[in-house]
């Protein structure tokens, strides 16, 4: 059995190499370059494609490991929404993802930017770079006083909703699917408005789904409450960025945290030599507040979450090569 895994970086090598260990009978070939129009040529010959990459998965590429006859694509992230679905189908490809390599990265990352954000720790820290070690005007709040809205009770949604109850907020959620523990709970309001209306804080757990696309733009930042934040640890195209600057500018937002933005791919996890060379004007323009917190879509970016993204979709694309199924099937 051949598994080409592609874009391995060093930090994931360690983990492959013990899955190589535990796994003898399998022939696996590391490639550090992400799967591409030019790339995937090396994959002929092999059983099966181990992925991640946020760059999207094309028809050119996927039409490729179709005439190879690869029908086993296993990603080693959480969202597909890279994908070609008709050319997966068209090809007759099996794709798997790992649903839950660690809920509670995400979760703690957006718990950190919460909290930072209620403290102003950017701004003391801008000002003691500088020398100003005083404590005012920078006055904290503290998350017991405040109404979370989860957005998004699925696998993340839900740990941040413990870690906040954790904290002693009030914690409200909307997802047009409930979960039947947390519907018992009575945490649910009945539409996305009433989320945006009665939140103070609103973290961002759902998909990149269509119907979900600038969920957050001109007419919802309008209805939530002055001086709310807003978190997005799940996909860039959730919020309208022109809507969150405007709401940014008149003072509606008192602070936003952002671990993934629209304009991300090829931006972020890359190395720009200085801070003006960062090719989007807009971004640099959110990176350059105070009450502002970008993080290079870094939640995910832990030893436990990168370990069982390599160990589980490398399970994944094993069993689907043996078996012909895995528990990690999408279904698109
Ligand atoms: P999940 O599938 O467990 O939960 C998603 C929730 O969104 C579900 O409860 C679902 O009912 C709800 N939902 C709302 N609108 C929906 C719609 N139109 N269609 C389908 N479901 C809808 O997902 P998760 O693992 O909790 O991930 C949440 C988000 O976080 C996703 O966007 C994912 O891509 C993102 N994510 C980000 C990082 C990161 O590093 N920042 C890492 C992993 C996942
Ligand atoms: C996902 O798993 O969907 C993520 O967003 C993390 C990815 C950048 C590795």
């Amino acid at each position: 059995m051949k598994i080409i895994a592609y874009g391995i970086r060093n930090d994931e090598l360690p983990f492959l190499r013990e899955w190589e260990n535990n796994n003898p009978d399998v022939e696996v070939k590391v490639e550090t370059e992400l799967l591409d129009s030019t790339t995937v040529l090396e994959a002929e010959g092999f059983d099966g494609v181990v992925a991640y990459q946020q760059k999207p998965y094309t028809k050119e590429i996927l039409d490729k490991l179709g005439e190879f006859n690869i029908r086993y694509l296993s990603l080693r992230n959480v969202g597909t929404d890279n994908i070609d679905v008709e050319a997966v189908s068209k090809n007759n490809i099996t794709v798997t993802n790992v649903p839950a390599y660690s809920p509670n990265a995400i979760a703690e990352l957006a718990i950190t930017q919460i909290m930072r954000l209620l403290r102003n720790t950017k701004r003391f820290e801008t000002k003691q770079r500088n020398g100003d070690l005083r404590w005012a005007p920078e006055i904290g709040e503290e998350l017991h006083t405040k109404t979370v809205g989860i957005f998004g009770t699925g696998r993340i949604g839900r740990v941040l909703l413990d870690i906040c109850r954790g904290f002693g907020a009030k914690v409200i959620a909307y997802d047009p699917f409930r979960n039947p523990e947390l519907e018992k709970q009575g945490i649910y309001v009945d539409t996305p408005d009433d989320l945006f209306k009665k939140a103070d804080i609103i973290s961002l757990h759902v998909p990149a789904v269509k119907e979900n696309e600038h969920m957050v733009n001109e007419k919802t930042l309008s209805e939530m409450k002055d001086g709310s934040y807003i978190i997005n640890a799940a996909r860039g195209t959730l919020i309208d960025t022109d809507a969150l600057i405007k709401a940014l500018d008149s003072g509606k937002m008192a602070g936003v945290a952002l671990d993934t933005y629209e304009g991300e791919v090829g931006v972020f996890n890359e190395d720009f030599p200085y801070f003006s060379a960062i090719p989007d004007e807009k971004l640099k323009n959110l990176m350059e507040r105070d009450n502002v917190l970008v993080s290079p879509h870094i939640a995910f970016y832990t030893k436990t979450a990168v370990q069982n993204m390599v160990e589980f979709s490398m399970d994944a694309n094993r069993d689907l090569i043996k078996t012909g199924n895995s528990d990690k099937v999408v279904k698109f």
